[in-house]
């Protein structure tokens, strides 16, 4: 167990927090999904309410280590002053004479934010010097960005090592609820996991395979499980060097007990378009000049049985090209029934994540996670390196 901001004495101090910021703008700059900005609120209201001087930072996109306007974290400032109802202060530069000086004056219960942290070259390499210089701007070293735990920065574990440092309240959820699923399901524990490739998904799979009753494979990465039992997919994605590692992992869940289940039929394309023509066929007989992108009719009725009889269900990966409405029917109808579903629900963050808030059914789960690549990486059971820099209790 990690200490976090109930652990340590915040009063009148200057607090560094880490937050995750990285969120999607459209092509004017403006913030199209604050998620993860209201998610951070909880601990920076309390360090307020505690009388701490916030200083906030975050990176945002990959600027690689110089200053770019389009990745300035003025939106997201303004999006704070708006959420807080107070001022928060944007500083010129990262670690540099302005954010000395705005950190040196705040008051009690005043928040600040720094530039973009991935404006300096180091951050990524976890530098030293850097990592002693945002340690020297506060006190206290609060880390609350679940998103970018899995990043060993100097903004996430470096500065850790000169700073008292602590979760946030954010990341104290996150591990409360990925870590419970995992570690103690009400059973039947149910996975489902979409995404394109199997390739990306091979650390969780052998993972969740450790751990579920039920695994359900949806997403472009089922085509190869249907390529390596020898059919054919058409121009479905497809990787054909894990025809044998796919027939591994089935074989494995065999081994375990596991109940994995592939598409039995799938709605297939002309082309990659919004408007294609499609329809839906038995997954043993793919056409030559299709692709698919969606789970079929008979797979959604047989996953919803699946998921009808769950207690704990961990949801990654989109079933279909959910972006495309005409191939957004699985991952939808997955959604609802989930929604309707009692039991423990939790979706595994990036692209599942933005599904159901897209279907708007995020309020009906029990947690939904801020972490993409971190949460994906939290459930192949490693570890992360953000959380592991933080104090123990
Ligand atoms: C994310 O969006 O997954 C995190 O913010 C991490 O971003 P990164 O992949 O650029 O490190």
């Amino acid at each position: 167990m990690k200490k976090t901001v109930r652990d340590i004495d915040v009063n009148g101090k200057k607090v560094l927090v880490r937050c995750d910021f990285n969120v999607p703008q459209d092509e004017n700059g403006n913030i199209t999904d604050n998620r993860r900005i209201v998610a951070a609120l909880d601990t920076i209201k309390y360090l307020i309410e505690n009388n701490a001087k916030v200083i906030l930072c975050s990176h945002l996109g990959r600027p690689k280590g110089e200053f770019k306007p389009e990745f300035s974290l003025k939106p997201v400032a303004d999006e704070l002053s708006k959420l807080l109802g107070k001022e928060v202060k944007l500083s010129k530069d990262v670690v540099g004479e302005d954010s000395v000086k705005l950190s040196n004056d705040l008051k009690e219960g005043e928040v600040m934010l720094l530039e973009n942290v991935r404006f300096e070259a180091g951050e990524t390499e976890n530098d030293e010097e850097l990592s002693k210089k945002f340690a020297s701007l506060a006190e206290v070293y609060v880390n609350d960005a679940f998103g970018t735990a899995h990043r060993a920065h100097s903004s996430t574990t470096g500065v850790a090592s000169y700073l008292p440092a602590v979760s946030g309240f954010l990341i104290e959820k996150e591990l409360k609820f990925l870590g419970s699923a995992l570690e103690n399901p009400e059973r039947p524990f149910v996975a489902i996991l979409g995404g394109k490739k199997v390739s990306d998904k091979i650390g969780v799979i052998n993972s969740l395979l450790e751990k579920v009753d039920t695994l359900l494979i949806g997403g472009a990465m089922a085509y190869t499980f249907f390529k390596a039992q020898g059919y054919g997919v058409g121009n479905s994605i497809c990787e054909e060097d894990k025809l044998d590692l796919a027939l591994e992992l089935m074989q494995k869940a065999k081994d375990k007990g596991v109940k994995m289940l592939l598409p039995i039929d799938t709605r297939v394309g002309k082309e990659f378009d919004p408007n294609t023509e499609n329809k839906n066929v038995d997954w043993t007989n793919i056409p030559d000049g299709w692709e698919g992108f969606d789970i079929g009719s008979k797979t959604i009725e047989l996953y919803k049985e699946e998921l009808k009889k769950a207690k704990t269900v961990i949801w990654n990966g989109p079933v279909g090209l959910f972006e495309f409405d005409i191939f957004a029917k699985g991952t939808n109808e997955i959604a609802k029934t989930l929604a309707e579903l009692d039991a423990v629900k939790i979706i595994g963050g990036g692209d599942s994540a933005a599904a159901v808030e897209k279907a708007g059914l995020a309020s009906k789960f029990t947690h939904v996670s801020t972490g993409g690549g971190a949460s994906l990486e939290f459930l192949e059971g490693k570890k992360l390196p953000g959380i592991e820099a933080l104090q123990d209790k």
